[in-house]
């Protein structure tokens, strides 16, 4: 039967397809933003290596397994979890796993958005110029001021909510697909280009000693928490995103093959955008673990003083944006599909209800920036606490859920039948990964970060 289930919401036209959608998904903020930023405050290459290893015994092994429930159950997260589990005969309790994507996938996008936003509003400031000659300190002002003006976050964070629903109510293929075939090579090369001009200042090997020359006393056990975070949170698993793209899959297509070049696209992407922002960071006596702000206000001054700096300048945010605007509809995408499955929704009114409820979400994060600055709890923002509960508890916690239901409770034969790579070396590497390390290797490190290892 699972052969011949077909997905209500389409399919993608190719493999290739697939890959670019999913590696769209992967590549985005997460890897440009959020990666150099976190690795400041944790201290550099001990981090880093980590984070490679929890992407490559972790995260990778699990995203076979997300993939492969996508594709086998062809529908949304929560219905695939629920016929998936029926027709193993397991409890059909485990669709709340899909619940617990969906809320997850409302959080991020809820503040991805606002972030985003700046995104649009660099794009602008790029463009006119306002970054040619610009001191650390000039452009630590433009950028605090961006943060100190809540009306104008509000309006940039609608109008990337606005984009995103826009995409995901034209469907999976037509509005996808195009986006990332082009955008994704010039954000490859814009950043080869930023990484040589990083050469260029005298604090590239500084920088490059930060990122890749381990340190372990700077590792703590938090650090390793958002390592591991950081690996769910760049490759888009853990809440079901890259299960309702494995939905969209051909049946043809071969999942592990897929993975990995997701993977090594991700993961180049974001040591990339590493080496181009740390030798800045050092260069100018910047604080590498000054927070969310890092990239926007080291790239800029690259910016205003490299030859053609007003054109790369632009051309970087604008590329940016768009990478940020095809791993949010995918943030958004379980949710609709869901909605079309069960409350018979049409597409288009689905994506506005969802998309309205993350932009509600996200006001919060918007004024966490400002007038909320000082509301916390346990030393966190608003906009700290929803990134952290996704990143380093929900995203995980989906990620272990995920295996333990394609590797201990599956049977064996319904994922020889999925992934159709045999059960040769390649099929029995993946299942101990999945089966041993990955599970045990999230409960050690939330066991380890909550003091309790
Ligand atoms: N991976 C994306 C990034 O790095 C963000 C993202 C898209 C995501 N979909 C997701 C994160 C699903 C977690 C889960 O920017």
């Amino acid at each position: 039967m699972t052969g011949l289930r077909k997905s209500i919401h389409g399919e993608w036209s190719s493999r290739w397809a697939f890959i670019l959608a999913a590696t769209g998904s992967a590549v985005g903020l997460g890897n440009i933003w959020r990666f150099p930023y976190i690795t400041g405050q944790y201290g550099g290459g001990a981090f880093v290596l980590l984070y490679i290893m929890c992407v490559l015994l972790i995260a990778m092994p699990i995203m076979i397994c997300e993939i492969m429930l996508g594709r086998r159950g062809r529908q949304s997260p929560i219905n695939t979890m629920f016929s998936l589990a029926e027709e193993e005969g397991l409890n059909k309790a485990w669709r709340y796993l899909g619940w617990l994507g969906v809320v997850a996938g409302f959080m991020i996008l809820s503040f991805y958005s606002v972030i985003a936003g700046w995104t649009l509003d660099y794009i602008y400031r790029a463009s006119s110029g306002s970054f040619s000659g610009v001191s650390d300190t000039e452009i630590l002002s433009i950028f605090n001021g961006l943060l100190g003006n809540p009306e104008l976050l509000i309006v940039l964070h609608t109008v990337f909510m606005s984009f995103t629903v826009i995409i995901v109510s034209m469907g999976v293929q037509s509005g996808l697909e195009r986006a990332v075939k082009f955008l994704m090579p010039a954000l490859f090369i814009l950043l080869l280009i930023m990484v040589g001009y990083a050469m260029s200042t005298p604090a590239f090997n500084q920088g490059l000693s930060y990122l890749f020359k381990p340190d372990f006393s700077r590792l703590t056990g938090e650090g390793v928490l958002a390592a591991m975070g950081q690996a769910f949170f760049s490759l888009s698993l853990g809440m079901g995103a890259i299960m309702v793209y494995g939905s969209y899959l051909s049946s043809r297509a071969s999942i592990v093959r897929t993975s990995i070049s997701i993977v090594i696209m991700d993961t180049s992407v974001a040591l990339l955008a590493g080496m181009a922002i740390f030798p800045l960071v050092f260069a100018y006596g910047l604080e590498p673990g000054s927070g969310p702000g890092l990239i926007f206000v080291t790239l800029p001054i690259a910016f205003g003083q490299m030859p053609y700096g007003q054109f790369f300048g632009t051309a970087f945010f604008v590329l940016l944006m768009f990478a940020a605007w095809t791993s949010s509809i995918s943030l958004l995408e379980p949710a609709v599909a869901w909605l079309v499955e069960n409350r018979d929704m049409k597409r288009v009114n689905a994506a506005a209800l969802a998309g309205l409820l993350a932009w509600i979400l996200g006001i919060g994060s918007v004024f966490s920036f400002n007038i909320w600055q000082d509301a916390k709890l346990f030393d966190k923002t608003y906009f700290d606490i929803m990134d952290y509960l996704t990143s380093n508890v929900m995203l995980p916690l989906g990620g272990l859920l995920i295996a333990i239901f394609s590797v201990w409770l599956m049977p064996r034969r319904s994922s020889i039948d999925e992934l159709k790579i045999g059960d040769g070396l390649a099929y029995k590497s993946w299942r101990l990964l999945a089966r041993y390390l990955a599970p045990v290797g999230v409960l050690i490190i939330f066991l380890n970060a909550i003091g309790i290892l």
